[in-house]
């Protein structure tokens, strides 16, 4: 047997050793940097045909399934580069403030460098698996009696007062590290797609692709920059409103955010790519999530379906049309499926239904099948 790991591989899939190797020009890094990875990042643009025809029978799309990465979420590609940093600065604690997945990321890039990572949650408020995530991962997990606006002002607080590395997207390296999803998605097209839809909360992660997609193409490595689609909750939707919402309620608890802390940010990726930002209400947010899981394949948590759920909206005006008209093609939009559907299990069994249950013979499984 051979010891040599590389000898191991097939030589037409070189090992992926996370986005920071694989993006490190665009990267804030020295050779002082740590590289704390769980080789996040390269997950699938998958095609999603079936969806497309149901929803919006006038574009191309793709499903960024951004689930794909070692703690189920996008978070995993700013938290490398976060925690990284803090490493390399000498941090021994580190805090965030969370609507589930920044928690659970934070926890595990802090486990793999030794660091204290705490994180401050909603009480009652955030999904079972991401909770469990924190949990397991070793973090000191504080649950808030609050929101998440009231969350992150506690952890903003603490660290103009303390030596403690904060850990949230106000953190300018997350937003580095999770712009390297538009460079991927344009390395898997060839290009840019004609319109990007992501949920919003609090602002990051559309901040963050915008940034991206903007560095891709001052690199000539684009022509063309995306339009981007915001969708926010109706619910928590203070960039749809243009103000603050004091006591935001959805479903899509990830993006249960009052006050996104780069709405200013995002209003400008808005703007200047021609984009929108629209809100979707739970009802829509929770069809939308059954019918890409069940039509896709990818099963996202409510959060990432909202950008599903606005899509239809937008083709059911006519939106696509306009483009499709416009480019003589189908445009083609890419959608960030932000988190893996199984974060949160509570949500996903209420959409999915029960089983049905039946005697253990053959002929009642025919019947139930209604084959016999
Ligand atoms: C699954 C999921 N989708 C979307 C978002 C919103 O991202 P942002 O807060 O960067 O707007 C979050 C943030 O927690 C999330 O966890």
């Amino acid at each position: 047997m051979n010891d040599q790991p590389s000898d191991m591989r097939s030589p037409h899939a070189p090992m992926w050793r996370g986005l920071m190797h694989a993006y490190r020009e665009f990267l804030p890094v020295t050779e002082k940097t740590p590289f704390v990875t769980l080789c996040e990042g390269n997950t699938p643009l998958v095609h999603a045909p079936r969806l497309a025809e149901i929803i919006a029978p006038d574009i191309e799309l793709y499903l960024k399934f951004e689930g794909a990465n070692p703690t189920g979420s996008f978070k995993d590609r700013g938290m490398t580069l976060a925690v990284s940093k803090a490493a390399e600065e000498g941090a021994t604690v580190g805090i965030c403030a969370s609507t589930g997945n920044t928690s659970a990321s934070a926890a595990a890039y802090c486990a793999v460098a030794g660091i204290r990572c705490v994180v401050l949650l909603p009480q009652n408020a955030i999904a079972l698996g991401k909770l469990a995530q924190a949990l397991v991962e070793g973090a000191t997990v504080l649950a808030v009696e609050g929101n998440f606006d009231d969350a992150l002002k506690i952890v903003r607080q603490l660290c103009d007062k303390h030596p403690i590395a904060l850990l949230n997207s106000l953190n300018p390296y997350r937003l580095e590290g999770q712009k390297t999803g538009a460079f991927e998605v344009c390395d898997a097209l060839g290009k840019a797609p004609d319109f990007h839809a992501i949920p919003v909360g609090n602002a990051g992660n559309i901040t963050a692709y915008w940034k991206g997609y903007n560095e891709y193409h001052a690199q000539n490595r684009i022509s063309e920059l995306p339009k981007m689609l915001g969708f926010q909750a109706a619910g928590a939707a203070p960039l749809v409103l243009g103000h603050d919402v004091d006591k935001p309620e959805t479903v899509a608890t990830a993006i249960r955010i009052g006050r996104p802390a780069r709405g200013d940010e995002a209003i400008a990726a808005r703007d200047n790519s021609g984009g929108l930002i629209h809100s979707v209400p739970d009802a829509e947010i929770l069809q939308a999530q059954k019918l890409m899981a069940a039509s896709s394949g990818i099963f996202g948590e409510p959060a990432s379906a909202a950008p599903i759920a606005g899509i239809t909206n937008l083709a059911a005006q006519k939106y696509f049309s306009q483009a499709r008209a416009e480019l003589g093609r189908k445009p083609v939009v890419v959608a960030t499926v932000t988190g893996h559907g199984l974060k949160d299990p509570n949500t996903a069994i209420q959409i999915g239904g029960e089983p049905q249950v039946v005697p253990a013979s053959e002929e009642a499984v025919l019947r139930a099948m209604q084959l016999g």
